[in-house]
């Protein structure tokens, strides 16, 4: 970021930076990550500003969380591109890249009505395999379902 962009967002003494969000998902970011803006914690969101690597990123800073690991897993699936940094006094005291694991347990539903996992008596998780990651494809390990990243989107921000 240039030094005009760098003062448009401050530094926060401790908390959660989520940076590298593709521009425009930093709504979907928090909706994922299910704050709301009702649990007090201070939020700067900011979006469309210029980054280096994507032309134009989004970026959230949460003060006074640091985000769980199921948090970040769900991120992967709408947020590939984007960095965690823990920051603790000031400085960033751990920095994760975002990965998609090879198979997404239980967080996403199969579309077909007809699959296993839409069973409710069968107690049987979804399990989609990554197909591809750019754009984003599933496919269901039980029905062969392909599920479409802007399904994934819908499923992760209703
Ligand atoms: N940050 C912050 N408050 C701090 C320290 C860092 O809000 N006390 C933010 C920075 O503004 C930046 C992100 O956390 O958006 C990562 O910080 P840093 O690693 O210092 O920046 P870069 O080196 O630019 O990160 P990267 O290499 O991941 O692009
Ligand atoms: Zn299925």
């Amino acid at each position: 970021m240039d030094e005009q962009e760098t003062l448009r967002v401050s530094k926060i003494k401790n908390g959660t930076v989520i940076d590298h969000i593709p521009a425009g998902r930093a709504l979907a970011v928090l909706r994922l990550m299910g704050i709301t803006g009702s649990e007090g914690h201070v939020v700067t969101v900011a979006m469309n500003v210029r980054s280096g690597k994507l032309g134009k990123k989004d970026l959230v800073k949460v003060e006074n969380l640091e985000l769980k690991a199921e948090q970040v897993n769900k991120l992967t699936l709408i947020a590939p591109t984007a960095t965690i940094n823990i920051i603790r006094d000031y400085e960033v005291v751990e920095k994760r890249n975002v990965k998609l694991p090879d198979k997404i347990v239980g967080i996403l539903r199969c579309t077909n009505p007809g699959c296993i996992t839409r069973q409710p008596m069968e107690h049987v998780s979804s399990r989609f395999l990554i197909v591809s990651k750019s754009p984003l494809r599933l496919e269901c390990e039980y029905c062969g379902r392909y599920l479409e990243e802007e399904e994934v989107l819908k499923q992760l921000t209703q």
